[in-house]
């Protein structure tokens, strides 16, 4: 049987908890102080461990500390103020959760229910390298799905940072379907890509007639995922004023619709992203600084995929296994194709990994994928430096190799230079490069924003300031 270590000073509150925790067919034990909690731990070892904050002879987080190989692997950490810092500290030093007095009965049969099972989804033997959705198993790779862990099963608020195609809404999903929310909503929103008119009343919904246009009543994402998840992704290009709106909610866990000024209650889990730096964009004014702060509660970083080259293998070889049940023909990489995934950067991280994938099995007439119709370094260095000397048979159709296969496509006005002539502006370098990168990327805007170092948010701007400026830019 499991047993469980309640330190509690307040006799009534660890009578109420004990006899919860017996009633789910538990041993239990309970300490009044630190020193006590120490015995306990000594008499029998517990697997989880309900922790007051507030002893008479110290701080449950001195217990957090001193000892980190006795504790238990699962630690609740109980304070009487709903200080975030404090939750959150107890989080960084290892608590799964922490619950603030008055305890719910129910918030603690849920952790019970957690420790009976030892459920964890990602631990099934017989597929090892991933974690739910996600796979590899380098040593960043580790360090995140820990993060996800620990934070999946609370309600706070989690900053996920990253370049583009790192996997920052998987990690969303994975925080949502290793929470209590699981059966609930999960619902994504790109702030970037909601126009600046619109995006308030998306995002917190309107009441009829609150301006024209708005004809009837609607519910907005925090309504629609009520009990569930809201995915905030690109979250520095909302609009600063919405910024304030969303701190509110944040903080008060209240919203208004637009065009109301009756409050509601917003029932959300809120996962924010961004490819930005976030200190960056708060420096550049583009994200709150109170905003940044309340999301960054729990921040976790997604490495580019250049930085888990030992990842790259594992990911190739699931991608395909997925084509190959999709197509229903088999095919496989040859080992020096995987041997040489390592030799390209892959500026677009997993997603560009996943379309390189896609590409080869398409391509790659054998049943066997050889490194040929892999991307190299050299499509990317030669298109920089304009000369792109690649053998003729990697780029049959315009799909083969995205960026260089322009030529073969027979496209005649094939450009890999851009000569700026001294006396242009920077903005009109920039848009020279950037119209001749789209070109070369065959208006592939995702690898367009990957090869040109810059977000996809960024270059939708830059085109959508050419044609307002009539500048333009075909085929957009
Ligand atoms: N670790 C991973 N394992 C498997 N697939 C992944 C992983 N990371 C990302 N992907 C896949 O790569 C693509 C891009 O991921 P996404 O989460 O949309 O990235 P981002 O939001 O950072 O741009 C998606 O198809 C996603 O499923
Ligand atoms: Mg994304």
């Amino acid at each position: 049987m499991d047993h469980v270590l309640i330190v509690d000073a307040d006799i009534d509150s660890a009578t109420m908890l004990r006899g919860l925790v017996a009633s789910q067919q538990f041993s239990v034990a309970v300490a009044h102080s630190l020193r006590d909690a120490r015995r306990q731990i000594i008499l029998q070892t517990p697997q989880l461990i309900f922790l007051d904050s507030m002893l008479p002879d110290g701080n449950g987080f001195d217990l957090l500390s001193e000892n980190e190989a006795r504790l238990p692997p699962k630690l609740v950490l109980m304070t009487s103020n709903a200080s975030l810092d404090s939750a959150v500290e107890a989080l960084r030093m290892g608590a799964m959760d922490y619950l603030v007095k008055p305890i719910s009965p129910s918030r603690v049969e849920f952790f019970l229910s957690g420790l009976h099972g030892d459920k964890k989804p990602h631990e099934e033997p017989e597929k090892p390298g991933r974690f739910g959705k996600m796979w590899g198993t380098s040593a960043p790779m580790k360090k995140v799905y820990e993060q996800i862990e620990r934070v999946a099963t609370t309600s706070i608020t989690v900053l996920v940072t990253g370049e583009s195609g790192t996997g920052k809404e998987l990690v969303a999903q994975t925080v949502h379907e290793l929470s209590s929310r699981k059966d609930m909503p999960f619902l994504a929103v790109n702030c970037g890509a909601i126009s600046p008119n619109l995006i308030e009343s998306e995002i917190f919904g309107h009441e009829k007639g609150s301006f024209t246009g708005a004809e009837r009543q609607h519910q907005g994402f925090f309504e629609r995922a009520a009990g569930g998840t809201l995915f905030l992704d690109e979250v520095t290009e909302m609009p600063l004023d919405l910024q304030v709106k969303l701190l509110r909610v944040l903080e008060t866990g209240r919203f208004m619709r637009v065009g109301s000024t009756q409050s509601r209650q917003a029932d959300v889990r809120v996962v924010a992203a961004t490819n930005r730096v976030p200190e960056q964009a708060v420096a550049e004014g583009k994200l709150r600084e109170d905003v940044f702060y309340r999301l960054n509660v729990f921040p976790i970083e997604l490495p580019p995929l250049r930085d888990r080259l030992s990842d790259l293998p594992l990911l190739a070889t699931h991608f395909l296994r997925d084509v190959c049940e999709q197509e229903g023909r088999a095919k496989e990489f040859s080992e020096a194709a995987l041997n040489q995934l390592s030799l390209y950067p892959w500026p677009g991280n997993v997603r560009e990994l996943r379309n390189a994938v896609q590409r080869a099995y398409v391509m790659a007439p054998g049943q066997l994928i050889g490194p040929e119709w892999l991307p190299v370094a050299d499509d990317l260095t030669s298109l920089k430096a304009g000369e792109s000397q690649r053998p003729l048979e990697r780029r049959q159709g315009p799909e083969a190799l995205g960026v260089l296969s322009a030529q073969s496509a027979g496209n005649t006005e094939n450009v890999t230079e851009v000569h700026v002539p001294i006396g242009f502006t920077m903005d009109q370098a920039e848009k020279m490069l950037i119209q001749a990168t789209l070109k070369q990327c065959l208006y592939q805007k995702e690898r367009t924003a990957a090869v040109l170092g810059i977000s996809l948010k960024t270059l939708y701007n830059r085109l959508k300031s050419y044609r307002a400026n009539n500048e333009g830019v075909e085929k957009l």
